[in-house]
Parts: structure tokens; sequence; C-alpha cells
């Protein structure tokens, strides 16, 4: 079994000038940001700043058109998603909320891609397949409890309230044994109570995994909480970087923002 929690610590992810663009349109504008190991970066800025195309060059959804991304010394931009998650970044996506299937069998969804035993071995139930789908099983339970899903481990996930479901989302992640782990809005649509919930797990992730968060967020509030570092998109450009203090009282940011989320206050 894959125990990453008393590895070393998660390598360097460093984005360097890296441009995507869509017919006519540039989502992303040589924007570079280092995410320092263990630590909590917040990417923000106004919808459409290209928070989101940036998560998706980081998984390998979207080749960029010019840029590197790096873990460690390893080149991420060519690779496939399936090879990028296999080198430990796993990501949640901004709109996708389970709705099949119990906390645990969602879980274990996560788990399959470190499952080593062969389809038919675990088909006929050979007893070190058998061991394996425990092992799996109990560190699936172990993350539920970590995301504050303990108490709903066997319940359908459609039964739940949204901000566990959204949190099943998180688990799910978790369960590759990332690294890195690259969260695109993971409170958004919850209510007060489930936001803190979720910082409360997101913290806690943090001290006790090792990971590295990238974090995309609205809810400032969270922001200044949990992140370490700051970097600020507007229109695809990189206008503003540093510790939350320094980023909210950055008069570009102040004006990115103006007459649309100001920072500082909560925005859906
Ligand atoms: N697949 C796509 N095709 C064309 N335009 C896209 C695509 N994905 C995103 N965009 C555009 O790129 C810009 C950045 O989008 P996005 O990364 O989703 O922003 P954010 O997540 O910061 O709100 C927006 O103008 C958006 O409309
Ligand atoms: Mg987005």
């Amino acid at each position: 079994m894959t125990d990453r929690t008393a590895a070393a610590p998660p390598p360097v992810l460093d984005v360097r000038d890296v441009t995507v663009r869509f017919a006519g349109l540039t989502a992303l504008d040589g924007v570079s940001f280092t995410v320092t190991p263990g630590s909590v970066h917040a990417l923000i800025g106004p919808n459409g700043a290209g928070k989101s195309t940036c998560f998706n060059v980081l998984s390998g959804l979207c080749r960029p058109a010019a840029g590197t991304v790096t873990l460690g010394g390893t080149e991420l931009t060519r690779l496939a998603p399936h090879r990028i998650a296999a080198l430990g970044v796993a990501r949640t996506f901004q709109n996708i909320v389970t709705t099949h299937g119990t906390v645990a069998d969602n879980l274990m969804l996560g788990r399959h891609a470190l499952t080593r035993a062969g389809f038919a071995a675990t088909a006929l139930r050979l007893p070190s397949a058998v061991r394996e789908q425990r092992e799996h099983l109990e560190r699936a339970r172990e993350i539920a409890e970590l995301t504050g899903l303990g108490a709903h481990f066997d319940s359908p996930v459609a039964l739940l309230p949204y901000g566990d479901r959204k949190r099943v989302e998180l688990a799910r992640a978790l369960c590759l044994e990332p690294r890195v782990l690259l969260l695109d809005e993971p409170v958004a649509g919850m209510n007060a109570a489930e936001r803190a919930r979720t910082a409360e797990a997101v913290g806690e992730l943090r001290a006790e995994l090792g990971l590295s968060i990238v974090l995309v967020e609205h809810d400032m509030g969270l922001v200044m909480r949990l992140a370490d570092d700051v970097t600020v998109l507007d229109f695809g450009r990189r206008i503003a970087h540093g510790t939350p203090d320094e980023v909210r009282q950055d008069p570009e940011v102040l004006r990115a923002y103006l007459g649309t989320d100001a920072p500082g206050e909560d925005a859906a």
C-alpha cells in the first residue's frame, strides 16, 4: 500500500510563462508562479481570469501554446492527464458534484488507479486481492474521516446535503494519494457552516498529509485564512502575487476587483 504520509515533502510545482489561446482569446498570457512544497497557494481573480484554464494546464487537459509546468524536475506540459495523476497531481472540478453510489463507492473509485491486483485476481477473490481491497477500504475510510465524511461512509451520496456531496469530490481526489492537490472552488455554493467544515478539512489535510494545495476560490475569507501565497490573475495576466495581506492591499488587485467582487467580501 502506498503511504505517502511519511514520505518526503512534495516536489516544487513550477509554472513558467504559460500561455493558452482559444480562437482569438488569450486565456492565459505568460503566467508564472511557484508552489512551495507543503504550502497552500491560492489562485484568485475575477470570473474569466483564467483560473480553471490554469488548472486544465496543470492537470494535462489543456496543452499551452507556450511555457512549461514542472513538478520537481519532471516536465508535465506534454504528459497525458493519467500520467500527471500518476506523478501525484490530483484535482477537483469546479462544477462536478457526485450523485451516484455511496461515499465508499466513490472513494474506492479514486483508489482504483492505485490497485495492483488485476481484474481477474479481484474477480476470483484471490487472497492477495482480497487483502488489497480491504487495505484500500481502510484507507478510504481514513480519508473520509479526514474530510468530515466519516459518519456518512456507507450513505448514498444522493441523500447527503450539498456541502457533503461536494466534499466527496475532494475526498475522491485525495484517494489518489496526491502530493499536489488542485482544488477548483471547493466551497462554491456552500452555506456558511459547510464552508467552515470544508475549510477545516483543507487545513487538516495540509497539516496531516503535508500536501501542496493549489486553491482556486472566490471566498476571500477562506483564501485569507488558508493561503500562504496568493497569485492574482486578471484577463489571463498575473497582476499580483504575495502573501494574502500583501495582495489585498495591492492597488492593481483592488482595481481588477472594483465593480465586480471586492477582495475581502464573499462572492459566489
Ligand atoms: N474551452 C474553451 N474554449 C474557448 N474559450 C474558453 C475555453 N475555456 C475557457 N475559455 C475562456 O477563457 C477565459 C478564462 O476562462 P476560465 O479559465 O474558465 O476562467 P476562470 O476559471 O478564472 O473563471 C474565459 O474568457 C473563458 O470564456
Ligand atoms: Mg473557473
